[in-house]
């Protein structure tokens, strides 16, 4: 009765809008709640061509939108695409989140069988691992538990997710969301995780073909967001909304744009969102040189570009950078943008369209793109159950596998930022009494996170070190010395002393929570909020010697150098926002169950450092101004960690046992055109990236890793190259090749192979904003060990040409 009064209701709200000429074609409407496209029980049947999968997918999506009114059209540009009831299908919600597990968001409606989901920890600390499978498992599971939800008609199977953003500035809110501070390190997941989400195993894709040959079918559509140079939230005066982020050419290159080409090209994502800063003056989802020209064009991007939610408003009514909102449709949609999250173009299309700033044509390209995804990913195919990943359930969310991961990820990534005298990992001993001491010690939700959903269960840095420590007796007493992070009263730290003094030993779990970072809100300082400083003071004291470790959740930085500086303060742990079993993976570090391996994707600045203008969005510093510039590539102070800083319980010592000592010309004869391309600063000929040419030039760099330590435990090896006068004009003080984990049992010894490509990983870019590689001396570094290698000009020899 329900369905068919709001059949009815559809049918009356369709026909005052239509132009009388197009009418249903069964006027009778049968009682039916569409569950999915193409149903063959439902009103529509698979007499539509767009349902029958023996025709090739651009013919479907050719098909459906012939069918559509122009009004009908209008409805499917934005995030909530109505649905067309005469042809069957449901209305769709395109805004799904799935950053570190599938997360709540308007598309997801946890519930029913599927009332949770694995929650990872957030990608700031999963990128310390530097291990792409890891990512790439991740966004499997998740992917796997989306569509398990799906299939209970619980969601979507539009990702808007990951976040690939540089983060650039310590204090941005969404920090926690991005990879840190290195585009080869972000462009790295951005391909790993959009290739769990879409594809399943980076390495062994085995795409599956739509029936006639079409583009690839897909689990789940990943989102890279949000392109670019997006970076700020809310600082001081500046807002998202109002910033125009003043960017080089040169830091677009090599900064900003890096992960997302990877993204699309190595990534193939299938969907991209712009956001909602200008750049340079224009607002990004009118910016058609670059969702055009470079993304579309250049990159060859095949899937839909999203605007982020309410980007498109902004263009008139904040920053009135177009005069009404028919010119804002009109500006987005000719730049390449294809849907609006938001209603803009659902509210202002048909006037946009009489006034002639758009025109069908035009419509029908946007449709296109966005049919095409979700042909790819199956949403036209029946039902679901009977289709590929169709009998993921609810018993595939939340399976001790997936949780195990969650946990695994967790231990692989937390960072041991200090340890001296090799203080951790503590031994269990019998009747040990231990204090665990902070807002944080027994926290639950503050582990998600952002974009978070509604974890399978969580275990808390305080059941950690109960579980730990179970079969010793402890006796553990929990103080948690404030309310919360904010920690605005002193009068708990009392309690906190007190059981300090009982105890043998400290864990103080202290740090930010989203009071303190979000989205819509960066921080203006770095140090510990409220009183947190205070109590760790005073149950550092009160430990009088004993044992102590002070363990962080933060997703950005935080000046901690008081700490650092502490000798009574042995060890200090960053365990960023490790999802839901992080309390466990803490306490696996500190009893030594697991030797840590994680490795910061962000330098830890002084508190000075918010001293610099968070709106520069400057890489390169600038003498005469005093500006540092940002990152390790080019930050001239001192940072307390630098990026790739983490202790581990173990010493690994490299040992460099092949690398070429010079590379000639000839192998660089061929380089990069186009955007990217390379060339020699002396005259080279330079080709076409298709050819492949710089590939071949490609050498490899051979490694070896000793675990010279006592305990077996994971590594990664980073290997960095420095160029010539680096840190002059422009140049990086050193950039991330390419990174490697390995796991070593003591004394072990293993070789790493590197594969470098000259043009991509010895260049840099020019003021000009091109990659060139100069001559002369460059260096490799892993750790302390250096390799010299010299670029020669290439020389015309004797029957050359
Ligand atoms: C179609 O959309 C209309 C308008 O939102 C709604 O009233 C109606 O219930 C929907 N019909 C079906 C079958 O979902
Ligand atoms: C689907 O398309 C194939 C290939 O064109 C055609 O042979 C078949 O009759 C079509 N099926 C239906 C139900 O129209
Ligand atoms: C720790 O948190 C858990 C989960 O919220 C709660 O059940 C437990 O009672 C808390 N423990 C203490 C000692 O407060
Ligand atoms: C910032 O503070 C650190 C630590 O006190 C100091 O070493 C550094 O010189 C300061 N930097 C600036 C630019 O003042
Ligand atoms: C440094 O800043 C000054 C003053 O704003 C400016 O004129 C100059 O162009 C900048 N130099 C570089 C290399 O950006
Ligand atoms: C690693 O080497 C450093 C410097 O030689 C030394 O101080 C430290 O104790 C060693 N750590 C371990 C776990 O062996
Ligand atoms: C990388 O992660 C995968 C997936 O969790 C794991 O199997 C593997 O052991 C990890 N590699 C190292 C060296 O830790």
């Amino acid at each position: 009765m329900k369905a068919r009064e709001t059949i009815i209701l559809s049918c009356i709200l369709l026909s005052s809008l239509m132009l009388a000429t197009q009418v249903f074609e069964k006027p009778k409407l049968v009682v039916y709640k569409l569950r999915y496209a193409c149903d063959p029980d439902g009103p529509a049947n698979l007499l539509f061509s767009f349902c029958n999968t023996s025709l090739p997918d651009d013919d479907r999506v050719t098909d459906l939108i012939s069918r559509l009114t122009i009004y009908e059209k209008i409805e499917q540009l934005v995030n909530t695409a109505a649905n067309v009831s005469r042809l069957g299908l449901p209305a769709y919600q395109w805004w799904g989140e799935g950053l570190h597990g599938v997360a709540i968001s308007p598309s997801v409606h946890f519930g029913g069988s599927t009332p949770t989901a694995t929650s990872f920890p957030l990608p700031i600390l999963s990128a310390a691992s530097y291990n792409r499978t890891l990512w790439n498992k991740i966004a499997q599971v998740t992917s796997t538990e989306g569509r398990a939800i799906y299939n209970q008609g619980r969601s979507g199977l539009t990702y808007w997710s990951p976040n690939i953003n540089i983060a650039r500035d310590p204090r941005w809110g969404r920090t926690q969301e991005t990879l840190g501070e290195d585009p080869k390190l972000t462009s790295m997941y951005a391909a790993y995780f959009v290739k769990g989400l879409q594809e399943g195993d980076y390495d062994h894709n085995q795409p599956r073909e739509a029936a006639s040959g079409g583009p690839r079918r897909i689990k789940i559509s990943a989102c890279c967001k949000h392109f670019t140079a997006h970076d700020l939230d809310r600082w001081k005066n500046y807002d998202r909304d109002h910033f125009d982020a003043k960017v080089t050419q040169q830091d677009l290159e090599d900064t900003y744009n890096p992960p997302f080409k990877s993204c699309v090209k190595e990534g193939q994502s299938s969907s991209l969102m712009c956001s909602y800063n200008r750049l340079n003056g224009i607002p990004m989802c009118a910016n058609y040189d670059l969702l055009t020209s470079t993304v579309r064009n250049q990159w060859g991007f095949d899937g839909y570009i999203t605007s982020d939610c309410d980007a498109v408003a902004l263009i008139h009514d904040y920053i009135h950078y177009a005069p009404t909102p028919e010119d804002s449709v009109s500006y987005v949609m000719l730049a390449g943008m294809d849907l609006n999250c938001g209603t803009t173009t659902l509210l202002h299309g048909m006037s946009a369209l009489r006034k002639k700033l758009i025109w069908e044509g035009l419509i029908d390209q946007h449709l296109r793109n966005l049919f095409s995804v979700r042909m790819r990913l199956g949403m036209f195919d029946g039902n679901p159950t009977s289709l590929s990943y169709g009998l993921l359930g609810p018993a595939d969310v939340c399976t001790d596998d997936n949780q195990h991961l969650a946990l695994e990820a967790a231990r692989q990534s937390l960072v041991l930022l200090k340890n001296e005298k090799n203080a951790l990992p503590w031994k269990k001993t019998d009747g040990m009494k231990l204090a665990v001491i902070g807002p944080h010690a027994n926290a639950t939700r503050e582990m998600l996170g952002n974009y978070q959903g509604y974890p399978c269960k969580f275990i808390t840095p305080l059941q950690g070190l109960t579980g730990v420590l179970s079969e010793y007796s402890p006796k553990i007493k929990y103080e948690p010395g404030c309310y919360d992070a904010a920690c605005e009263g002193s009068h708990l730290i009392l309690a906190a002393r007190r059981t300090t003094k009982e105890a043998d030993a400290v864990v103080l779990v202290v740090g930010l929570s989203q009071g303190h970072e979000k989205e819509g809100h960066d921080r203006t300082s770095l140090l510990l909020p409220g009183h947190q400083w205070a109590l760790v003071s005073a149950v550092v004291e009160a430990a009088a010697g004993r044992p102590v470790v002070l363990v962080i959740l933060s997703g950005g930085p935080l000046d901690v150098s008081f700490a650092n500086d502490d000798p009574r303060i042995q060890s200090i742990i960053w365990a960023g926002y490790p999802g839901q079993a992080g309390g466990q993976a803490i306490a696996d570090v500190i009893f030594g169950l697991v030797n840590p391996g994680g490795r910061l994707a962000q330098s830890w600045y002084y508190e000075n450092y918010t001293n610099i203008d968070m709106s520069n969005m400057n890489m390169r510093p600038n003498a005469s101004t005093g500006y540092p510039g940002r990152t390790y590539r080019f930050f001239t102070g001192t940072p307390i960690w630098e990026f790739g800083h983490g202790l581990s319980y173990s010493n690994f010592s490299y040992n460099f046992v092949s690398a070429p000592r010079s590379i000639m010309a000839p192998h660089l004869r061929h380089q990069l055109c186009s955007s990217d391309r390379a060339v020699m600063k002396s005259n080279i000929n330079c080709i076409d990236e298709e050819k492949g040419a710089c590939k071949e030039s490609s050498f490899h760099v051979r490694v070896s890793v000793r675990n010279d330590g006592p305990l077996s435990g994971d590594h990664s090896a980073l290997l960095f190259s420095k160029p010539p006068l680096s840190g002059v004009d422009g140049t990086p003080l050193k950039q991330l090749v390419s990174f490697e984990r390995i796991h070593l049992e003591s004394g072990a010894e293993q070789e790493v192979v590197f594969k470098v490509n000259p043009c991509e990983d010895l260049g840099t870019v020019g003021a000009d904003g091109i990659r060139t590689i100069s001559l002369g001396e460059h260096t490799l570094m892993v750790g302390a060990e250096h390799h010299t290698l010299t670029v020669e000009k290439w020389i015309l020899r004797h029957g050359e040409s």
